[in-house]
């Protein structure tokens, strides 16, 4: 029997998380939901979407994994081959944008911010020490990524880890500075709809009409 047959049958009241009507505890809600996808591999706030502007100006968007949140520098972090195309956009146009839908917690966040590569500092450094041997060897694919091949499998993979490890000369931390985030919570009693500027000067939280 599914929970709501059950409570429609026992007569409990429709379940409202208790965040959907506090502004605040919306907001905590969305970082905490951020949180677990970085520990949460069936999370869906692991693989959030990023959009970057291409150096076209056309958006683009894919998925990455969600490596670090850090909710009082509000800031996310992911990594990503320097090579690739999203690097190149990020370096020209920093503005990015983030996307989760997460349909069994029937709530959406949408992001906005400023991202900042990270190469061969610090931060590049402990990222890539504490990431595992596997997340690794994809940093030494050769050719590039995105590069065009004559053949599905015309690329090659690192065959020990002396090659792996060379790979780290490719490695990027992407951090990801939250301006603004947007969440959408359905509900069929009335959905509810909130924007909260982050600006630690001048922090802003509104609801909005769904
Ligand atoms: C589940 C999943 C997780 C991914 N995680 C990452 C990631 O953490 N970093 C990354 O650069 N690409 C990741 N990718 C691949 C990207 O979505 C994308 O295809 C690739 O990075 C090329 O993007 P670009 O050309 O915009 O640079 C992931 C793809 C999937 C499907």
């Amino acid at each position: 029997m599914s929970e709501k047959t059950k409570r429609r049958e026992t007569g409990e009241p429709h379940y409202r998380p208790d965040f959907v009507d506090d502004l605040d505890a919306t907001l905590r809600h969305a970082w905490a939901c951020l949180a677990r996808g970085v520990k949460d591999r069936r999370s869906p706030f692991h693989t959030p979407t990023i959009a970057t502007l291409g150096t076209d100006g056309r958006p683009r968007m894919r998925t990455v994994v969600l490596r670090a949140v850090d909710t009082g520098a509000r800031s996310l972090r992911f990594h990503t081959d320097q090579r690739g195309l999203k690097s190149e956009e990020i370096a020209a146009d920093p503005r990015v944008a983030v996307h989760v839908y997460d349909a069994r917690g029937k709530f959406q966040l949408r992001a906005e911010g400023m991202a900042q590569l990270h190469a061969g500092d610090a931060l590049a450094q402990a990222a890539w020490d504490g990431s595992r041997m596997m997340s690794r060897a994809c940093y030494a694919t050769q050719p590039a990524p995105g590069t065009a091949i004559a053949a599905a499998g015309g690329f090659v993979l690192p065959e020990d880890e002396a090659a792996i490890v060379a790979g780290a000369a490719n490695f990027s931390a992407v951090t990801i500075t939250i301006a603004e985030i947007e969440t959408l919570y359905l509900d069929h009693a009335g959905h509810r709809r909130a924007r909260f500027r982050l600006d630690p000067d001048d922090h802003q939280a509104h609801w909005l009409v769904p």
